[in-house]
């Protein structure tokens, strides 16, 4: 998820925010960089790892940022790399998030500004270039051109004439850390935990001023106090946030990271997206097939778009597990829209895919984490998912984020073929908005999903039953614990299990089944009741609105729509999470896997 370092005090600057930088290493990120301040700003900075970067001996420096680079605007090179500078180069300004309104602002100063950059990150140089014209007060320009960014953002700036560092957060993490000497700022406690586990942690609206033996915090037009913690993590506890576990903490990301896809892509008043695609109208109206190619969770993410895309989009979908996928177009192969999903952008068995179609001469997009991927560089459109890195090899985060951004992708094919009004896509776009909360109900009980786990982690197998969204759910909820927990688990359609795995069922198969909106309930229940009936355990998860019939355990999700079975994955993430735990199985790295299958 990238990173932000800072330093102020008298000890050795470069090798602080170098260590600094290092210690954010494992957070995931394409670029570097660092701005030194010695009476005049050096800035260092490129595309690709930490150890590459040259960070030169400043010994008169008493003030630097650093930054790691997870690219959202911009591809990884090294004019993209924060920091970024101001016109003179006397303003420095590092980055985490998204700007939303960077474009007008680009706009708006391009013809007084020169810039270098693709990023959305350089606009905030610039604005506080001119705001320092106005007021000479570092913190106070910061603050103006604050007021006037939309999106999500941890920024740290420093220039020169000017004390200090000043740091702003909304909606990404920053903390400051402190000792009798120095000031230090990070995304995360991660960064100097080696130097001081004395902290402040900043809130969203804070604006603080660190100084090399002062910080003061305004949130608005008040002067804030926000509590001095001493923590207790070690190193590897903090690189999780203090959770024991990466693919742990990537499910409890999962609401920031849907209100990332949904950043600035989304008018639900008209009903309208933007995704920066080049399908026109035209070709959208002319489009004869989709077809989606991807592999595991992609795949499954894949299954739950072809839904939603027949239903709202109006277009024929097949989805295929990449290594199986043969290119089989029309009669105009370029009306074939081949739509790769895959989170790393690196999978051999989904390039091989999309290199079958992109030379049969159908058209592509990406649905990929990874800007600069190589599906990135090889599709004709991309639209990222913006998760931020997964480090746990169980996708979980990107999950939910992919498919929130197929169903962007299923809006915007929706209004430009006429399948959908505008109403009716402001009625999914509502949709959308309400996942990020609905799932943080579901985090919110996940006490009550690890005394589940708890009372079945011993079963013999596990089967998972769904249909409609609820049947790639069912698939993904079943991937999810045995990859981790290396119990059999099997998901399947909720119809199917009586045509022969109904054989398998037994006291000692616990059965999980999706019973939000969008999964034929009812049909289902037919099939728990089946279940039910050879004395399986049930762990049935509804709708809270649903009356609930007596299941053996019961897990409720809020009705928000055609989106509850994503967010009823959540707790069959956490179920598979805490059932692997149970079993003290490798959570993060599970044995024979790998995050990035790179081999056929
Ligand atoms: C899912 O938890 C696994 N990590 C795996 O199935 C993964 O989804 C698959 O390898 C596809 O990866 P991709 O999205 O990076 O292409
Ligand atoms: N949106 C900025 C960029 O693409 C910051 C990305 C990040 O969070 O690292 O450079």
């Amino acid at each position: 998820m990238c990173g932000i370092t800072g330093y102020i005090g008298d000890g050795d600057c470069s090798t602080i925010i170098a260590r600094s930088l290092k210690n954010l290493e494992y957070r995931g990120y394409d670029s570097a960089g660092v701005a030194l301040l010695d009476g005049t700003l050096e800035v260092h900075k490129q595309s690709g790892q930490i150890d590459d970067l040259t960070i030169p001996s400043m010994p008169n420096a008493t003030c630097g940022i650093g930054h790691t680079r997870w690219s959202t605007h911009g591809a990884p090179t090294d004019a993209n790399a924060h920091p970024h500078t101001d016109c003179s180069g006397d303003v420095a300004v590092v980055h985490n998030g998204i700007i939303d309104n960077y474009e007008a602002f680009k706009r708006e100063l391009g013809d007084d500004h020169e810039f270098t950059s693709e990023t959305d990150t350089e606009v905030i140089a610039h604005l506080i270039e001119d705001a320092l014209a106005d007021d000479a007060d570092l913190r106070d320009a910061v603050e103006d051109v604050v007021a006037m960014l939309e999106g999500s953002f941890a920024i740290a700036v420093t220039a020169v004439g000017h004390e200090g560092i000043v740091a702003a957060r909304q909606d990404s993490p920053l903390v400051i850390g402190h000792t009798d000497d120095a000031t230090f700022l990070g995304s995360d406690v991660t960064a100097f935990v080696e130097y001081t586990r004395r902290v402040t942690f900043l809130e969203d609206g804070d604006i603080a001023r660190l100084t090399e033996s002062d910080v003061t915090i305004t949130n608005g037009d008040t002067l804030v106090e926000r509590e001095r913690q001493t923590v207790d993590w070690d190193a590897d506890a903090a690189e999780k946030g203090g959770y024991e576990h990466y693919m742990r903490k990537e499910i409890h990301e999962q609401p920031h990271a849907v209100r990332q896809a949904l950043s600035g892509r989304v008018d639900e008043l008209a009903g309208a997206v933007d995704l920066d695609l080049s399908l026109s109208r035209e070709y959208c109206n002319s489009l004869d097939e989709i077809q989606i190619i991807a592999c595991g969770t992609s795949y499954y993410a894949g299954l739950y778009a072809a839904e939603l895309l027949e239903r709202h989009a109006d277009v024929r979908v097949s989805v295929h597990v990449a290594s199986e996928y043969e290119f089989r177009g029309n009669r105009d192969p370029w009306r074939t829209l081949v739509v790769a999903v895959t989170q790393s952008g690196e999978t051999a068995d989904t390039l091989r895919a999309l290199r079958k179609a992109a030379g049969a001469g159908a058209r592509t997009l990406a649905v990929t984490n990874t800007v600069g991927s190589t599906v990135a560089r090889e599709v004709d459109d991309t639209v990222y998912i913006r998760s931020g890195p997964e480090i746990g090899v169980a996708a979980t985060k990107t999950f939910a984020s992919q498919v929130t951004t197929l169903a962007l992708v299923t809006v915007y094919l929706g209004r430009q073929r006429n399948a959908i009004s505008s109403n009716e896509a402001s009625t999914i776009l509502r949709g959308l908005s309400a996942v990020p909360g609905a799932i943080q109900q579901v985090l919110d009980a996940e006490p009550a999903v690890r005394e589940t786990a708890e009372e079945y982690a011993d079963g013999d197998a596990f089967f998972f039953i769904g249909r409609r969204f609820g049947h790639p759910v069912a698939l993904e909820g079943a991937l999810k614990l045995k990859e981790i927990s290396y119990d059999h688990a099997e998901g399947f359609p909720g119809g199917e299990l009586k045509h022969g795995p109904l054989a398998l069922v037994t006291e000692q198969t616990p059965v999980v089944a999706v019973l939000t909106e969008g999964t034929n309930a009812d049909e289902t229940l037919h099939n728990v009741k089946e279940v039910e009936s050879r004395g399986a355990p049930v762990i049935g998860v509804t709708s809270e609105t649903d009356p609930n019939p007596v299941f053996d355990t019961a897990l409720e999700v809020p009705a928000i729509g055609l989106m509850e079975p994503v967010v009823a994955n959540v707790y069959l993430q956490l179920f598979a999470y805490h059932v692997a735990n149970q079993k003290g199985r490798s959570i993060d790295k599970p044995r024979n896997l790998a995050k990035s299958v790179t081999v056929e």
